[in-house]
């Protein structure tokens, strides 16, 4: 990646670099068994779902998961979606938002188009029996961070992700054109001498090598929040999409903007599970050890100020009192509202013996979205032909370099539709003839020594979490670096017959990638912070960093 390059894609791994290899395992095509599909779907998202609904118009879908089909960011989302509903909201009020937030590297184009798709595809939901909380009739909207009006809808109170993945998933498994396989791991996606994507190779719930040859291939693979050790993500999101995508080819941006949601329940020994920002949108107040209500001195929004900038506050304020977390204060809320509108927090409190009447919720920020991703046009087409991408996964350009609270649902779900649609330009009459001839891949034994994978893994996340998280410095970036280069020097040889290994050497790819970019953003921007240089600078980032192998 060089500093002068316009949007420049970079080859950052040389021939003879340990994790040059193209495919993770070994590949033998004759000896294989083989499913054939148009429109292979995998993951099992918002996006996955809408996409796999989409082309089940055209042609047959199989969707494929790596574990159930209700294991994804998705199913935990809890704050809601973001879409203009009401008169008093209006599309210009919101692309001016989302743009805001996203500090210069937005494509207005693509904003605008997602914003604009929303209410119409919000009423397809609701068509397809999916109920949304109202207030007088009216679907009711709640605040988030960054957004000027209230314009989040929720379902079930801070239950949306369930409630929509639910609906999604009731009408996908009813579909006569979609097939389901769960607790299907894709290891690589394969390609042929002209680099169109040509279905994948993956390993089925009896730990079968399977190879499915697809007409048209769609990445729904959610993010990759697991690289960090402080994290609101499910065990899936180990970002086996980015990395497969781009040992594939694949052009990746914008990997260097990993967004810390602000508050997750902070107890010790306890998963970090998602305190909504809803919550601060309907009152609850930021206060540290001290008891001192901080966020007003850090920016006028107070509480609903963009996510960054209120993760980076409670950063510093734990510093400043030496506290390893801060508090959300909800006292003053009506326990019966409070049941009823947070059932989920509400639930949890419970199960911690937080009486939220008296006692303060302990919270930090933590690992919760990935902006960049596998870059796509406006079809949801990356720059393999017949692969797509949409979700998480994808990188569009809606978010920039921050992204809006509750506006990754909705992407999720136009682009879920727009490349579900685009996913079925490719057709076949016979499946069989997208059986390619003979794809085989050989890989020599290693002679290094073998690392514990769950001990890189953890040791990684913890890397990840010190030295590219909140905020960055080149010292500690150069530090990542060599580390993650040791040890893909011992895992990335070897050849593993089971997903922790195949996780572990996708989680090594990612974090090298993720790590070189925000070594060369010498900038502060959006959820990209960096000690060492504070200041946004246009003149020299005002651009995308891409990434993609020679
Ligand atoms: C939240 O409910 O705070 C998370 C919603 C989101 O990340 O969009």
């Amino acid at each position: 990646m060089t500093e002068s390059a316009e949007n420049q894609a970079t080859d950052c791994y040389s021939q003879d670099h340990p994790d040059f290899r193209r495919y993770l395992v070994n590949i033998d095509s004759i000896s294989t068994h083989q499913l054939f599909t148009d429109c292979l779907v995998i993951g099992s998202g918002i996006a996955g779902l809408r996409a796999a609904l989409e082309a089940a118009e055209q042609c047959k879908v199989l969707l494929v998961c790596k574990k159930r089909l209700c294991d994804s960011n998705t199913w935990k989302a809890q704050g809601g979606i973001a879409s203009v509903l009401h008169e008093l909201d209006s599309f210009d009020e919101h692309i001016a938002d989302t743009l805001k937030a996203g500090c210069g590297l937005c494509d207005p184009d693509i904003v605008s188009l997602v914003i604009r798709q929303g209410p119409r595809l919000l009423e397809q939901l609701i068509a397809g029996g999916m109920e949304f909380d109202r207030k007088g009739g009216e679907i009711d909207m709640t605040r988030e961070g960054g957004h000027s009006k209230p314009r989040v809808a929720h379902a079930h109170g801070d239950e949306t992700g369930r409630i929509i993945a639910q609906s999604l998933i009731e009408r996908v498994q009813a579909h006569k054109n979609i097939s389901l396989l769960e607790d299907f791991f894709v290891i690589d996606l394969l390609t042929d001498e002209d680099q169109r994507c040509i279905g994948v190779v993956g390993s089925d719930s009896q730990r079968r090598s399977q190879i499915i040859w697809a007409a048209n291939t769609l990445l729904a693979t959610g993010g990759a929040g697991q690289l960090y050790r402080e994290t609101t993500n499910p065990d899936v999101a180990t970002g086996d999409g980015l990395a497969m995508a781009y040992r594939a080819g694949a052009i990746l941006r914008d990997l260097e903007f990993m967004q810390f949601h602000p508050t997750t329940l902070y107890i010790a020994g306890a998963s970090r599970a998602l305190i909504t920002e809803t919550l601060r949108g309907e009152g609850a107040i930021l206060v540290d050890s001290k008891g001192h209500a901080f966020m007003k001195q850090y920016h006028e929004a107070a509480e609903l100020a963009p996510r960054d900038v209120v993760s980076r506050a409670i950063l510093s304020q734990m510093l400043k009192t030496e506290s390893t977390h801060v508090y959300l204060d909800i006292r003053h809320f009506d326990k019966a509202h409070f049941q009823k509108r947070f059932p989920l927090i509400s639930e949890l409190c419970e199960t911690f013996d937080i009486d939220i009447r008296k006692d303060l919720i302990p919270v930090r920020p933590s690992a919760h979205y990935l902006v960049g991703g596998v870059k796509t046009n406006e079809a949801g087409e990356t720059n393999l032909p017949h692969l797509f991408a949409c979700g998480e996964a994808a990188s569009t350009c809606l978010h920039g370099a921050n992204r809006l609270g509750s506006n990754s649902l909705l992407e999720g779900l136009v682009f879920g539709m727009i490349a579900g649609r685009t996913a079925t330009r490719h057709k076949v009459t016979n499946l069989a003839d997208l059986r390619h001839p003979l794809l085989q891949y050989a890989i020599p034994d290693s002679d290094r020594s073998r690392l514990d994978t769950a001990d890189v893994r953890n040791s990684l996340r913890a890397l990840m979490w010190r030295n590219v998280g909140i905020t960055r410095k080149a010292k500690h970036l150069e530090e990542a670096l060599e580390i993650i280069g040791f040890w893909q020097r011992y895992v990335m040889d070897k050849v593993f017959d089971q997903p922790d290994g195949w996780e572990c050497q996708n989680m090594l790819t990612l974090a090298m990638l993720m790590t070189q970019s925000a070594q060369n953003r010498l900038e502060s921007r959006g959820v990209h912070y960096r000690w060492d240089h504070p200041d946004l600078s246009d003149a020299h980032f005002k651009r995308h960093f891409e990434i993609a192998r020679a």
